[in-house]
């Protein structure tokens, strides 16, 4: 039992985003393993909110990446980027998302939540969603991880969620909120920073 638990702990600990991945793909049993584990994660009412999209169809993604980066640039432009940066930035994030060996796009749900008549209590439900779909995704980080494989969660699908349901033809009421690149590490990332404990814990 000890031995397990400071394995897990140790799971955890060397967990890191990984950006860059060798060129080789990654299975259906892999993908479908990882997803495997990341349904056994807790969820508010048990409603299970997460809804996975494996996008293996290459022209489809590349689609895609063009389109969310077009979306990007225009953003970023807005924001008063000068051309040529915001064409970089962009450029950059396309091809990412275009490159990256294996990529899975986590959506959630409403259709099992709770119906509430006023904002605020519907504000809670849809945060409940989003806390239990990030729940799914450490499981999925986890597994990754201690399969060999790097894995990095983009945030992208939440700036352009119209683009994602559109592009990938996914039902209306499925919410994109993260990308999850995933591949063998071509090395291993630095570890960021953590706060130390007393920065974050108190105790009342
Ligand atoms: C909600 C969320 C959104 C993130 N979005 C991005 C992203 O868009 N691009 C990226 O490169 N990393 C993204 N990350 C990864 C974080 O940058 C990373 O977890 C953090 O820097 C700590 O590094 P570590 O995961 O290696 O411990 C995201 C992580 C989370 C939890």
């Amino acid at each position: 039992m000890s031995a397990d638990s400071n394995w897990l702990a140790e799971v955890m600990r060397s967990r890191r985003s990984v950006r860059h991945f060798r060129r080789e793909p990654v299975s259906r049993a892999t993908i479908e393993r990882l997803i495997e584990a990341a349904r056994w994660a807790p969820s508010a009412h048990n409603a299970q909110p997460w809804r996975f999209v494996v996008l293996e169809d290459e022209p489809r993604r590349r689609d895609l990446a063009r389109a969310m980066a077009s979306r990007f640039q225009t953003d970023l432009q807005a924001d008063g980027m000068p051309v040529d940066k915001a064409l970089t930035r962009a450029a950059r994030a396309q091809a990412r998302l275009s490159e990256a060996p294996a990529v899975v796009l986590v959506c959630l749900t409403l259709q099992d939540a709770q119906v509430y008549p006023d904002a605020p209590r519907a504000a809670a439900e849809h945060q409940m969603a989003v806390e239990s779909t990030a729940l799914a995704v450490e499981n999925l980080l986890l597994s990754a991880h201690e399969a060999g494989l790097g894995a990095c969660w983009l945030c992208s699908p939440l700036f352009c969620p119209e683009i994602v349901v559109r592009e990938l033809n996914l039902p209306r009421d499925w919410e994109p909120q993260a990308f999850i690149l995933l591949g063998v590490p071509e090395r291993s990332p630095s570890a960021p920073e953590r706060r130390p404990l007393a920065d974050i814990l108190v105790w009342r």
